[in-house]
């Protein structure tokens, strides 16, 4: 089976790994603080702060900026939970917003839809690694601070600014499916020295300085061995980029003339390709992309579900209800998720193997 994933790692992550367990220093010491200084660098951010996950990063970057009950956050329908659920973690309010059917995202005309509804803040998502248009959102959005979910976006550019470098916090995730990982792993990043301040405060237990607890938070730590293998992974960024678009090319070539569609970038965007996705025919639904992608499974292509509808999850279903009741229909985000798949696209993947998928997907769709 080619799998849709495999994180490229090597004797160097093992190397660090064995040389971090030789110290006995696990937890929050000298590798966090040198993997963040990559990542703080790469994205020319004045601070970096890791925590255990990008669903963390989220939490604390709503968490920072004092979101709480009562408050309204923009959030686009059409994605993984974890925005959703870190905006409801706060006692807040997920305001969901349609999204753009050529780029798969919210971008400003979908917000400023939204804007009626008052929000505190919005959260941004560069999309499967592609870059929002987060000036033209932020323009779009007077006074609303944007939180920029860049959990899939590391290496991605927008004009040639770096993913990761916009938004008053940003947040990156490194889980295995993303272009680096650290196993579990995410980071908020900052301009802001009081915001800094306040996350690292909130990832360490509420703690202003050692023993002294200015509130209450849990522990959203980094471990020191996830540390280690990020920062030999950030010295591998430019390269599995590059691998990745190179092989989005061939999807790219390979797949033309195919009753499929694929994401389209906003102008000046140069993506990192983190989830190579594929729609159906808009007259195609999700009876069909589930025959599609097991028969591809059946040729030994793995593809899978592209994303979620966030209306469609009972957690969110007041928010989907209020989103009907004020007129704005998250039609574009159903219909996306619905005909949508993903298939395999990871630094490793042999040409042979890409010809099979391919392949494949002109076999099953023919
Ligand atoms: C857009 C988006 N945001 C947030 C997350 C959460 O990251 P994590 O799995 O590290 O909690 C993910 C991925 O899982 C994601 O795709």
């Amino acid at each position: 089976m080619i799998p849709l994933t495999r994180p490229l790692l090597g004797t160097e992550e093992q190397t660090e790994l064995a040389a971090v367990l030789a110290t006995g220093m696990l937890v929050q010491g000298v590798r966090v603080a040198d993997f963040e200084a990559k990542v703080a660098a790469h994205t020319g951010r004045r601070h970096a702060i890791a925590v255990s996950n990008g669903t963390s990063a989220l939490e604390l970057a709503l968490r920072a900026l004092d979101i709480a009950t009562g408050d309204r956050v923009l959030c686009p329908d059409l994605t993984w939970p974890s925005p959703a659920h870190a905006i409801l973690a706060c006692g807040a309010e997920p305001v969901l917003v349609e999204v753009d059917a050529a780029q798969w995202d919210a971008g400003p005309e979908q917000f400023r839809a939204a804007l009626l509804q008052h929000p505190r803040a919005a959260i941004v998502i560069d999309q499967f690694g592609n870059p929002a248009r987060v000036p033209e959102i932020a323009a779009a959005l007077p006074g609303v601070p944007l939180i920029v979910d860049a959990a899939c976006s590391l290496g991605s550019r927008l004009n040639g600014v770096p993913c990761g470098a916009l938004g008053v916090i940003a947040c990156t995730s490194f889980h295995p499916r993303k272009v680096i990982t650290t196993g579990e792993g995410g980071m908020c990043l900052t301009d802001d020295d009081a915001l800094a301040e306040r996350l690292r405060e909130l990832r360490n237990h509420g703690q202003s300085a050692p023993g002294r607890f200015a509130r209450a938070s849990g522990n959203h730590r980094l471990t020191e061995l996830a540390a280690a293998v990020g920062s030999v992974q950030m010295t591998r960024l430019p390269g599995i980029v590059q691998a990745r678009r190179t092989l989005a090319d061939r999807y790219h070539k390979g797949l033309s003339g195919l009753p499929i569609t694929m994401q389209q970038s906003a102008p000046g965007a140069d993506a990192n390709h983190q989830t190579f996705g594929v729609l159906l025919a808009a007259n195609k639904g999700a009876a069909e992309r589930d025959r599609v992608v097991q028969a591809l499974i059946a040729r030994g292509v793995q593809a899978g579900a592209l994303s979620y509808a966030l209306h469609a999850l009972p957690q969110l279903a007041a928010c989907a209800q209020a989103a009907a009741e004020q007129g704005r229909s998250l039609a574009t985000s159903a219909s996306i998720v619905a005909r949508g798949f993903a298939i395999p696209l990871y630094p490793g993947l042999s040409d042979a193997e890409q010809d099979q998928v391919i392949a494949a997907l002109h076999a099953v769709l023919a």
